[in-house]
């Protein structure tokens, strides 16, 4: 990647626009296999989640690739996230399980995953104050030196307004759904106001949005895959991405964004698809 494909977070700390996604890698042979593709392809920065049950491999393959790529640890950038059983009193346990799972001293990034609780009824009132024992503990872990960064993930913007006016450690980075057909103009607002890095997840539409016939125009017109065009949308609006897949030719393709750049009509063009569409859940029941 080029040294123009990084943003800086509010910590000061820079982190890779393009990071590889692993929602669904399972087992340690598929995790190797694929970080070794991402670390082949430039990758620096990986994301996973408590959830997703891989932190354990994808620390493990780090430890063994690494330094077949001629890197350390201090070379990569680390995402990870409170799983929502955790959420509430047990949060400073699953922050600390994630650290033994990867294996490592420090996580450069970590989340609150889902404004909910597991097993809590979404409008449940006692959601916000889960949501706040959970960020007090991640703001002493952070004070420890032990996550370098502090965020959340599929907050709304009312969980955003709650948590930015009683914080002590304001969140680095709000990592939510973002594609053409969901522009999250209100939270982009928010996020550009109060300083928070705005990150996109399921950029490819969960690999369906490829195949739009306003992507696959798009992509022609200016000789690029769909892939590139959906990634290359949101990174050229300053957007980290984290666009996952299991096979090497696809890794690779997926961070060749910095080579072309799209024009305004083109731009214009995919953003014009917003219609609110969702891939993933929807978080805006959460109380
Ligand atoms: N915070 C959250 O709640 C949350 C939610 C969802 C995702 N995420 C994070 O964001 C990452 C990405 O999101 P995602 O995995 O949901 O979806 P995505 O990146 O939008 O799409 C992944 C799908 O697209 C396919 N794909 C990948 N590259 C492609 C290409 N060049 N051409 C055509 N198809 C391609 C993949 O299949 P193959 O693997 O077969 O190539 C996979 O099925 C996740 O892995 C995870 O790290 C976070």
């Amino acid at each position: 990647m080029s040294s123009t494909s990084s943003v800086v977070l509010n910590t000061g700390v820079s982190m890779p626009l393009v990071g590889f996604g692993t929602y669904k890698l399972c087992g340690s042979e598929e995790v190797f296999q694929a970080v070794d593709a991402a670390l082949h392809s430039g990758y620096r920065a990986f994301d996973t989640a408590a959830v997703y049950g891989n932190e354990a491999d994808l620390g493990r393959a780090l430890r063994k690739l690494l330094p077949k790529h001629g890197l350390t640890r201090e070379d990569i950038f680390i995402t990870s996230k409170l799983g929502p059983k955790d959420q509430g009193k047990r949060a400073m346990e699953g922050a600390l399980h994630s650290l033994s799972e990867l294996g490592m001293d420090y996580i450069d990034l970590y989340l609150i995953h889902w404004p909910g609780t597991q097993g809590v009824a979404v409008g449940d009132p006692c959601n916000p104050g889960n949501r706040a024992e959970s960020w007090a503990a991640l703001e002493e872990l952070h004070a420890q030196g032990k996550l370098w960064a502090i965020g959340v993930s599929n907050y709304t913007p009312a969980h955003m307004q709650t948590l930015l006016q009683s914080c002590k450690t304001p969140p680095a980075l709000l990592q939510v759904e973002f594609h053409p057909r969901l522009c999250q103009t209100d939270l982009r607002r928010v996020c550009e106001e109060q300083g928070v890095c705005f990150q996109a997840y399921s950029s490819l539409g969960k690999g369906e949005l490829v195949k739009h016939p306003v992507v696959v125009e798009v992509a022609k017109g200016c000789e690029r895959t769909p892939a590139q065009v959906l990634l290359r949308w949101a990174v050229q609006q300053g957007v980290p991405v984290l666009p996952k897949s299991s096979h090497p030719a696809r890794v690779q393709e997926n961070i060749g964004l910095f080579d072309f750049s799209l024009d305004v009509a083109a731009m214009d063009r995919l953003t014009a698809l917003d219609d609110g569409h969702k891939y993933c859940w929807d978080s805006s029941e959460v109380a």
